[in-house]
């Protein structure tokens, strides 16, 4: 245990999937045991490309209600909708005149819609909000305005959390030390997890399970994970099979080597092995999914919930928004 502030945010445009709980959720919910944690569901990051309120709505709602029933405490972590806090806004427009153009020209997330927008010949600009060009510099106010230490993140974020070390340092240069620098943590089972098709799970590769789908729709997505064509009787790489590559995410030591051992005996076939992995994610997942089903039919729970969270959240962040007022306009 040390005393390091752990923040992450998540932004509400979908249901996430296995590879997100193994990846991110799971340690996330782990670490939140013995840190001071904030989590927020950043609903103003998701406005760049949702324009529709009652789906981000309800994205929001899911995220908070999976992450409960997942075993957030959120006694001990905070959990809080970004939107929720006003400093946020003031932070953003704060930032935006310390930070160099430049530096948002060279998001990697900027530059893939220019880099396809120019292989449609389209205008370099198409479908580029201010919102996605300055993305960067509100995740940074997100990032600083909570004196985070350790932001947990995929490795798709980890120039953005760079970026809000960067521009920690140009404040600190110029108005004195207001700001923590903060430092990403990538998962370590980050592209690891396979998908349906063997290559790692992702939304873009459409081959996810989603982490709380109904038991019927869990069980077709396992039995369609895609294996070689060995008999049960062949010898088998666990290690090269996606069916144990999961499973080694939610069984217990002696189970994972019990089907270790079946794959190098030649004593299962796939078949069997999918429904092996079935019942085990299904009864890992049963009870959170209870759980989450709940709470996203007492919706006005997670509003309770949430609105603590901002009460909280708001006490950090406005002492925060002073020092960075009084830096700036003196
Ligand atoms: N940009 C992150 C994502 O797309 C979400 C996010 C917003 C975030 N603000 C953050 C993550 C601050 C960590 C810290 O996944």
């Amino acid at each position: 245990m040390d005393n390091k502030i752990i923040l992450t945010g998540i932004k509400p445009t979908g249901m996430p999937h296995l590879g997100n709980y193994v990846g991110a959720l799971k340690p996330l919910i782990a670490q939140s045991q013995t840190h001071k944690t904030f989590v927020f569901i950043a609903d103003l990051h998701a406005l760049n490309s949702i324009h529709n309120p009652a789906e981000i709505k309800r994205h929001t709602y899911e995220i908070a209600a999976l992450l409960i029933a997942l075993g957030l405490n959120t006694d001990n972590a905070i959990l809080f909708r970004q939107s929720d806090i006003d400093a946020v806004y003031k932070l953003n427009t704060f930032l935006m005149n310390i930070t160099p153009k430049g530096l948002m020209n060279r998001a990697h997330s900027y530059k893939a819609m220019l880099e396809k927008n120019a292989a449609l010949g389209d205008d370099p600009d198409n479908g580029v909000n201010m919102g996605l060009y300055t993305y960067p510099i509100l995740m940074s106010a997100d990032i600083l305005l909570y004196n985070s230490d350790i932001v947990p993140v995929g490795a798709d974020q980890k120039q953005h959390v760079e970026f809000a070390r960067d521009i920690a340092e140009y404040f600190n240069r110029t108005y004195g030390d207001v700001f923590k620098l903060p430092e990403p943590q990538i998962g370590r089972d980050n592209g690891l997890i396979p998908g349906l098709d063997g290559r790692k799970m992702s939304k873009s590769y459409d081959n996810t399970i989603p982490l709380f789908a109904p038991e019927n729709e869990l069980k077709k997505k396992i039995m369609r994970i895609i294996t070689d064509s060995k008999l049960p009787t062949d010898v088998k790489n666990p290690d090269e099979s996606t069916i144990f590559l999961l499973y080694r995410h939610f069984a217990s030591d002696n189970e994972i080597a019990h089907m270790r051992e079946l794959f190098e005996k030649g004593q299962i076939g796939y078949g069997d092995a999918k429904k092996m992995l079935f019942e085990k994610i299904n009864s890992v997942l049963a009870a959170p999914r209870e759980k989450y089903e709940y709470l996203m039919s007492h919706t006005a729970e997670l509003d309770k919930i949430l609105a603590d969270g901002a009460t909280r959240a708001d006490v950090v962040a406005n002492k925060t928004i002073e020092r960075v007022r009084h830096a700036m306009l003196g």
